[in-house]
Order: structure tokens, then C-alpha cells, then sequence
């Protein structure tokens, strides 16, 4: 059977003009999906972005006993058979993040079997800590046969330590949290990550009855209840996607009003541009980006939150590639993770990579060429050298772009730009 691989076709050098809303966050909304599995009433999930990575999700959780129906951006979901544990490596495979149904099982249903997640392209991607954190709440845990194989009676509170060498991890931060919850006793969790998105499953689970301390603070304290109710949830707007807006409107050199964002939950992010000379305009919930004077280069180092994040290093690597003089990116979080680079080189950028970082001489231009996707956000830095570009750039595999942005190319139309999604045939 033929596999079809949609590619973009930009046509470049248009200033993007409008106004454009962000959709609710990928991340955010995957761990709580998940947590479904640990309520014992209807989920009401709202402003749930329609992407590929959340229908994944759906289908994996529908393969363990969770019934979900999608009404415009809600989902509904609630659990229908609460005995199938087995997470199969056909559906995890297609996306990491189906680890987070890991704590979730264990610490409702006493069992779980969830395939080890696949290698990834933007570096390794162990799960250590999430075994460590749900060892510590007492869950028997093996390897076998690619599979992690876990049991508990039930889980019992303790003192956790998630910190890696990398910092603090998301998703195990949110599979250990949310085990905690329904364990005996209470827990303490520290490194624990900050993220919004690990933020907001807390407010989530407070919500279904859990009761937690520490939220937006590296020390979690939960103090385990029997029983976690359904909720309903609005979920927090994605500020990966309102960052990769933002630049898509200062590399083209527009002015584009960008709505449904939280200032405090980018902070890095708009002092990192407000320091490049991109000029940000605030009223309640939306901001108007536009460039009214030259760009300078910057240093900027990717860390964990309130950092600035590794899922915008790409797409700030594709800015710099037209701010005159050098900048230097570094990623601390995943520091091989520079596909994208070398797609860029291709458009006729300047970057050098030095271990975990890219330096970049600014060029006067970018010109269109054919390039490959390698992940989801190495894709949206190409999107955006490709709107910057002069000619045509044909961008390949952005099946990358749609596990995680939502109607990408119908959002950047509307602003102006030219980007059309062209089915090949493989
Ligand atoms: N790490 C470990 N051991 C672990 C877990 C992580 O050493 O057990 C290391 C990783 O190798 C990495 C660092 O810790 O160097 C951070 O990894 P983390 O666990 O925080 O990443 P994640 O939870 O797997 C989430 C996001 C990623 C985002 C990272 C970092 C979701 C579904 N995914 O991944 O998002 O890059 O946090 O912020 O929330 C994306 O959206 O494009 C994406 C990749």
C-alpha cells in the first residue's frame, strides 16, 4: 500500500498581517487525557487541540477501557472497562508520550504493561525517573521483552528525588504526581518539574479531589486520597505554538495580533524577542508582535521552565539565521537536538554546531529549497525559514507538524501567507 507523506509548498517573502488564535497546549492536554484513567466519573476536557498526537492518545486509551467523543474542541471521556493494563507497542510507538498512561494504570488498576517508548530524533529519551518515582511509591517494576512490567497493592507516600542530569523530567513529574494522588499517605516529590503544562494537570487533579501543594514550585506535597472524581477543565493555550506565531511574524516582518496567549507563561520567551528588538504590544490575553527597527543577535540557552524552552530552540535557530552578526543557542534539556540545522544550511544559512550548541552568522537571506521534517518542532523552524524565504521551499514529512499543531497552514493563510499542502505518494 502506498504511504502518503504531505509536503508544504511556501512560496516566501510574504510579511504575515492579522489576527490569529492559539489553540489549546498539545502538552498539557496528553497527561491529562490520561488521567482519565485514574477518574472515577465523565472527564470534560475543554479547548483539546484535533491533532494527531491527542487522536493517538484516544486510541490507546480506548484500547484500555476509555470511551472519549470529541464535540467541536471538547473531549468527553470516561471509562467504560476498567480492567485492560496493556498499553501495545503498535500505538505507543507512534508517540513518547503514551508513557504517561504508565502511573496513571499502577496507581488505579494495580497493574500495568506499557511498551517502552521508541527512539526519538531529538536525542535519548530515557524513563528512569518515572520508574525511579514509581518504585519509590512502591510498584514492583521489570523489563521484559521491551515492555515495562508494573504491579503494586497499592502505592504508599514517600519522599522522591526527579531530578536527572538534564534538570527535572515533564512527563514523569506528571506520572509520579498523579500515582501519588490515589496513594496511602502522603508524598513528597522534589525536583519536580515546574512546566505549565504539569501546572495545569495539577489544577486538574485538585479539581477531580486530589489534594496537592507546591504547584509551580520544584516541591510537590500530595497527601493521597481514595478516590479521584470526574472534572471538567478548561485546558491552558499552547505557548509553543503562540512563540512559534510570534516568530513566524517577526521573520517575515509583519505585524500580527496574537490572541489566547498567557504572558506569564512565556516570560523567556518574550524577553529572549523583546531582546532580539521584536516589539510586543500586551493587552489582557493577546499580543501584538511586529518589527519596527533592526534585529541583534543574542545568546540564548535552552533550560527547563521558567527557562527558555527547548521546544522554541528550533524555531528562534531559524529567526537568528537573518538577525546580522553571530548568536549562539545552546540546548541544555536535549543537547543534540539540531535537525534542524542542517535543513537550514541547506536554505543557505550560516550555523556551525559546537557540541550543544549552533552559532549563527546571520545572512542577508534565506533562498526556498526542498527540505526534510525530522520532528515536530525542527518542522516549524523550517515552516518559518520557508515564509521568510525568497522562491519556493517544498518542506517533506510534515507529518511531524501535524502531531502537534493544529490547522498550521490554514492559520498561516489567513494571515497572509502562502503555504499549500500538496499530497505525495510515497
Ligand atoms: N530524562 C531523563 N530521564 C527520564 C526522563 C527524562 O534523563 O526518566 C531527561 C531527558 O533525556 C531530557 C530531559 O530529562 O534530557 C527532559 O526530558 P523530559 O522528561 O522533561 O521530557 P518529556 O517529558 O519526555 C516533554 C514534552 C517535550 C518537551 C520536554 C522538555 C510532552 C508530551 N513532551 O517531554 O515536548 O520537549 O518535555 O520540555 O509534554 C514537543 O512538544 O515537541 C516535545 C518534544
Amino acid at each position: 500500500m502506498a504511504l502518503r507523506m504531505d509536503r508544504f509548498v511556501i512560496q516566501g517573502g510574504r510579511p504575515l498581517r492579522g489576527t490569529i488564535r492559539v489553540s489549546g497546549s498539545k502538552n498539557a492536554a496528553l497527561p491529562m487525557m490520561a488521567a482519565s484513567l485514574v477518574a472515577s466519573g465523565p472527564l470534560r476536557l475543554r479547548q483539546v487541540p484535533d491533532l494527531a498526537d491527542v487522536r493517538t492518545l484516544a486510541a490507546l486509551l480506548q484500547t484500555l477501557g476509555i470511551g472519549s467523543r470529541r464535540d467541536s474542541g471538547n473531549l468527553a471521556m470516561e471509562c467504560v472497562d476498567n480492567r485492560p493494563c496493556r498499553a501495545d507497542y503498535d500505538l505507543v510507538r507512534r508517540m513518547r508520550a503514551s508513557i504517561c498512561v504508565l502511573g496513571p494504570l499502577l496507581a488505579k488498576r494495580r497493574k500495568a504493561i506499557v511498551s517502552l517508548p521508541g527512539g526519538c530524533n531529538i536525542g535519548h529519551r530515557p524513563i528512569d525517573l518515572h520508574l525511579k518515582g514509581l518504585r519509590a511509591l512502591g510498584a514492583e517494576i521489570q523489563i521484559e521483552n521491551g515492555y515495562v512490567i508494573a504491579s503494586a497493592s497499592r502505592l504508599t507516600g514517600a519522599s522522591i528525588h526527579l531530578g536527572g542530569d538534564q534538570g527535572s523530567t515533564v512527563t514523569g513529574t506528571c506520572n509520579v504526581m498523579t500515582a501519588a494522588c490515589l496513594a496511602r499517605g502522603t508524598s513528597v516529590i522534589d525536583a519536580a518539574a515546574c512546566e505549565p503544562e504539569v501546572v495545569d494537570l495539577g489544577h486538574l487533579l485538585i479539581a477531580m479531589g486530589a489534594r496537592i501543594e507546591g504547584l509551580c514550585t520544584p516541591r510537590l506535597v500530595i497527601d493521597g486520597v481514595e478516590e479521584l472524581a470526574g472534572a471538567d477543565h478548561t485546558v491552558i493555550p499552547d505557548r509553543i505554538e503562540a512563540a512559534t506565531l510570534m516568530i513566524a511574524a517577526a521573520i517575515t516582518g509583519g505585524d500580527v495580533t496574537i490572541e489566547n496567549v498567557r504572558a506569564p507563561q512565556m516570560v523567556d520567551v518574550l524577553e529572549t524577542l523583546s531582546q532580539i528588538g521584536v516589539s510586543l504590544d500586551w493587552k489582557p490575553n493577546q499580543c501584538r508582535v511586529s518589527v519596527n527597527g533592526p534585529l541583534r543577535p543574542i545568546t540564548c540557552t535552552a533550560t527547563p521552565y521558567p527557562g527558555f524552552p527547548t521546544d522554541v530552540q528550533a524555531q528562534l535557530t531559524a529567526l537568528l539565521c537573518l538577525v546580522p552578526g553571530q548568536s549562539v543557542v545552546t540546548d541544555k534539556v536535549f543537547p543534540s537536538r539540531f535537525m534542524h540545522v542542517s535543513e537550514l544550511l541547506r536554505m543557505g544559512a550560516d550555523i556551525r554546531r559546537e557540541g550543544d550548541s549552533a552559532v549563527i552568522e546571520g545572512v542577508s537571506a534565506l533562498s526556498g529549497a526542498h527540505v526534510m521534517a525530522s520532528d515536530l518542532r525542527a518542522s516549524a523552524a523550517l515552516v518559518l525559514a520557508g515564509l521568510a524565504a525568497r522562491n519556493e521551499t517544498n518542506i517533506h514529512r510534515i507529518y511531524h507538524l501535524d502531531r502537534g499543531y493544529e490547522q498550521l497552514e490554514l492559520k498561516l493563510q489567513s494571515l497572509g501567507a502562502s503555504v499549500n499542502r500538496i499530497p505525495d505518494e510515497l
